[in-house]
Formats: structure tokens, C-alpha cells, sequence
């Protein structure tokens, strides 16, 4: 999975991340991508089998193994945070080690509501575990706002101020001793709401700041990742991709598509084909992925 997304980095391509809060999200979103011959991984965060119907990290993992292409996909654990978005301490070490010793191909350890130094150690804890295993660790610099209960900040004060925005000298500190593969970096991009009624609410257009996203790809040198992928202008979400950004997470998209599909038929198999829709127009049309896969994986399959 670290070449994989190091050669997105190198083509100016993404690695896009499907979060799936159901368990029957996970064949549609594989087929989307078969179909379109690119390159996904499904992932999995923490708030999903605690707010959503995920189940945690082995269902995940089965439902997975059911569906799986060679080639064409592979699965991530998202969002472990340090502190979660209801500002309680998570023992997150075990979480991590589960994922990796059930053979997840990457994780993900969140310690951006820890200070510079703390999500440091955090991150380098983490990044040493999971190397020994041969797993890549994200970790998140900055703050992409949007999962806390509670309505955001309006979009254009926080686009505007750079509210949260991962800090340029901060990120290479970061990335110099953290340890980790890839780093999520906040420029304009913000989460989907989770919370409440609020988590159907259609999510504001996000912009991204280019100019400040260019500076962070100078000063860290590793491939960077856009969270809050729903819902971003598409031309700001290409010219991110030439700019480092080599992995993008998408949760809201297919979770509205996949919930309104429910609440209007009552039938998974119409939810399933929602989802299918939506992710082929967002592979093919949005990020413009069609016949990628074989690029980005060297033809190998990605089997562990
Ligand atoms: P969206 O819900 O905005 O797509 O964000 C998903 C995400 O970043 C998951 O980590």
C-alpha cells in the first residue's frame, strides 16, 4: 500500500478512501471501482461502529474478504483518534494493533487535537508498531473541523481566516520526526457532519487553498491526504492531486446516497445500487480515475 499511494503522489493521482457506516456499502463501492478499473481502498473509523452500523474492525474486515478484487482494491482503518470528536480520551493503542494484526493494509492514528509535541510522540508510536508489521500510518496535522456535535462554522469565515489550517513549519517538524507515510492536512477541506439531524444536512461546497497546500507539499516531502473528500470543488480536488495530495477520504457522498436510497424504498438491494452509482460517477467523473488501477498498483495484486 506504501507504493501504491507513493506512485499517486509521483502521477498526481489519488488513492480515493470509501468510508462504509454499513457493511452492505462495501460490494458496491469494489464494484464501482472494478467497473471503472480504479484503484480504491474501503475504510473504516472508529465514530462508525460506535455512532453508525459498522461493527468494528473484524466485520469490516469479513465483509471485506467477501468482496475484494485483486488489483483493484484494498482496506484502511481511518480515524483512530487520540481524543474523538466528543473531546474524550480514546485508548486507541489496541484499536491499532487489532487492525494490524488482522491484516488491515494501512491505519490511521489521529492525534490532531493534541499538541504539536504529543501528536508527535503519539503519531511515532503508532508509525513504529504498524512499520514493524510492514503497514503504512497516516496521521493528522492541523484541524479538519465538521465531526464535533454542533453546527460548523460557517464555511466562508472559516475558508477565509484559514481556520485550523495545518501550519507550514509545524508540518515539517511533523513530518521530520513523526514517522508516519502519509499526512492529512487541513487547507478548506472540512468533515461531513455525523451528529444528529445534522449528519443528513447537505454539506457546504468546500474550496482549497492551493497556494498553502503547494507550501506544505514543499516543506513535508510525503504524500499528503484530503479528508471531508464529499462535496469539494472538483477543479480545486484535480489541482490538488498535481499538488500532493495522493489519497482522498469520501464518507458523506455515499453515506447520504446510501441512507436516502433507505429511507425512500426500505430495501438494501435499491441502497446498494445508489452507492454503485454514486461512486462510479465520483471515480469516473469527479476524480477522473477511469482505468487508473493497473498504474497505480504495478499490476500487482494488493492480497494480505
Ligand atoms: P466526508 O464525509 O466529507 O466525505 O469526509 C470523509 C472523511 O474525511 C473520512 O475520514
Amino acid at each position: 500500500m506504501t507504493d501504491i499511494v507513493l506512485r499517486a503522489y509521483q502521477a498526481g493521482l489519488v488513492v480515493p478512501a470509501f468510508n462504509v457506516p454499513y457493511l452492505s456499502m462495501v460490494e458496491p463501492v469494489i464494484r464501482a471501482a472494478a467497473d471503472e478499473g480504479a484503484f480504491i481502498l474501503i475504510a473504516t473509523a472508529r465514530l462508525e461502529w460506535i455512532k453508525f452500523e459498522s461493527k468494528g474492525l473484524a466485520p469490516v474486515l469479513e465483509e471485506y474478504r467477501r468482496w475484494r478484487k485483486p488489483g483493484i482494491s484494498g482496506l484502511h482503518l481511518d480515524h483512530v483518534p487520540v481524543i474523538d470528536e466528543d473531546n474524550l480520551q480514546v485508548d486507541y493503542m489496541p484499536i491499532l494493533e487489532e487492525a494490524v494484526r488482522l491484516g488491515y493494509h494501512s491505519v490511521m492514528v489521529d492525534g490532531s487535537r493534541l499538541d504539536l509535541e504529543e501528536n508527535i510522540r503519539a503519531t511515532r508510536k503508532i508509525a513504529e508498531m504498524a512499520h514493524r508489521a510492514g503497514v503504512p500510518c497516516e496521521a493528522e496535522l492541523g484541524a479538519v473541523m465538521g465531526h464535533e456535535a454542533g453546527p460548523p462554522p460557517p464555511y466562508e469565515e472559516l475558508f477565509s481566516s484559514g481556520m485550523g489550517f495545518t501550519d507550514i513549519a509545524e508540518a515539517k517538524r511533523f513530518a521530520d520526526s513523526a514517522g508516519c507515510d502519509w499526512l492529512s492536512v487541513a487547507v478548506g477541506n472540512i468533515h461531513g457532519a455525523v451528529s444528529g439531524a445534522l449528519k443528513d444536512r447537505k454539506k457546504a461546497q468546500a474550496r482549497l487553498n492551493l497556494e498553502h497546500l503547494e507550501k506544505l507539499r514543499l516543506a513535508t516531502g510525503v504524500p499528503l491526504v484530503l479528508h471531508g473528500g464529499s462535496g469539494i470543488r472538483a477543479e480545486d480536488i484535480r489541482a490538488a492531486a498535481r499538488l500532493g495530495i495522493a489519497k482522498v477520504n469520501v464518507a458523506t457522498e455515499i453515506r447520504q446516497a446510501y441512507e436516502a436510497a433507505v429511507r425512500d424504498s426500505g430495501d438494501t438491494a435499491q441502497a446498494q445500487k445508489a452507492v454503485y452509482e454514486r461512486t462510479r460517477w465520483l471515480l469516473r467523473d469527479y476524480f477522473g480515475l477511469s482505468g487508473t488501477a493497473a498504474r497505480l498498483t504495478g499490476q500487482h495484486e494488493v492480497s494480505r
